[in-house]
């Protein structure tokens, strides 16, 4: 399709916890296919390496690189070596998500800062570094995954998950407003519940400890179309708020959940 051609774009947290697509990484080689050169940054070099591997397969360019988001002075130069290597930064998606499940007290003030900062204070910190170039630029694009888990209870307690993800939402539709004058755009991609590698290891003993299987037949039921999203359902989202098909498109949320958040379904009908 080639709408992201010449235009560079900065993936964080664009690998995926296991073998599969996660979220990063169909949004990395989503933005490749369509002819942008992606940087793909990941806690973990050999998942953002894998990602780079399918974008080169693909005959698409870019970079892996390992970044701790939560490190600022890590996550600052990063970006900083990226604006120097490719003198620009047109679009910044920010996907880092971690979160800990379980009764919420629980949770201690170290577990709340923890995941803070990886959820929140890293967007922060990355928007704040390529602002200035996006702003000479006179234009940009800053996207972030947050969870239909940051808009209503999920169905087991996950606070500090879902309220950094609520905060995410906000965060952006602000930033949106401030930088609009300067061709500056910022969106929100929500996905609902998501078939990804993730919700093996982080999900499943919150669904009753059924097994694999149950778990993700429960989590198919939930949703009116009667299935989880793939990665790509989210990337193609991703993909349309990256792209100038979305110029006047900004300050604003895109729910990619089959429905999820559109009903009160009774628990038998779940
Ligand atoms: N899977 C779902 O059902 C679902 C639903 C809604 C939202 N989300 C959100 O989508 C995003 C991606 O989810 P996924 O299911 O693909 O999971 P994932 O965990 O496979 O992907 C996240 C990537 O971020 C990396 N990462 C984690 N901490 C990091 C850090 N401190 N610095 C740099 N990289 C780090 C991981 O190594 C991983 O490669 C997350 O933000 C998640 O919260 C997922």
């Amino acid at each position: 399709m080639g709408e992201l051609r010449d235009r560079v774009a900065v993936v964080l947290g664009g690998g995926s916890i296991g073998p599969g697509w996660g979220i990063g990484k169909a949004v990395s080689v989503a933005f490749a296919r369509a002819g942008a050169h992606v940087v793909v940054a990941d806690r973990d070099l050999s998942a953002a390496q894998e990602t780079l591997d399918l974008i080169i397969a693909d005959g698409g360019t870019g970079s892996a690189v390992a970044v701790d988001v939560a490190d600022d002075v890590a996550l600052g130069a990063c970006l900083e070596a990226v604006l120097a290597e490719q003198g620009r930064v047109d679009i910044l998606y920010f996907n880092v998500g971690i979160g800990k499940a379980g009764p919420s007290m629980d949770t201690s003030a170290a577990d709340w800062r923890r995941i803070s900062d990886a959820n929140l204070t890293a967007l922060h910190v990355a928007a704040t570094k390529v602002l200035p170039a996006m702003r000479a630029q006179g234009s940009g694009v800053i996207l972030a995954t947050s969870s239909i888990a940051g808009m209503r209870e999920v169905g087991y307690p996950h606070l500090a998950y879902g309220a950094t993800k609520a905060a995410l939402i906000h965060y952006l539709r602000l930033l949106a407003v401030e930088n609009a004058p300067f061709g500056i755009r910022a969106n929100t991609v929500v996905p609902g519940l998501i078939d990804t590698p993730r919700i093996e290891k982080t999900v499943a003993s919150s669904y009753g400890g059924a097994g694999l299987e149950a778990m993700k037949a429960a989590r198919a039921a939930q949703c009116p179309l009667g299935r989880m999203g793939t990665a790509f359902d989210v990337a193609e989202a991703a993909l349309f708020l990256a792209s100038d098909r979305a110029s006047y498109i900004t300050g604003t949320e895109l729910l990619v959940d089959g429905g999820l958040a559109a009903t009160t379904r009774r628990p038998e009908s779940a």
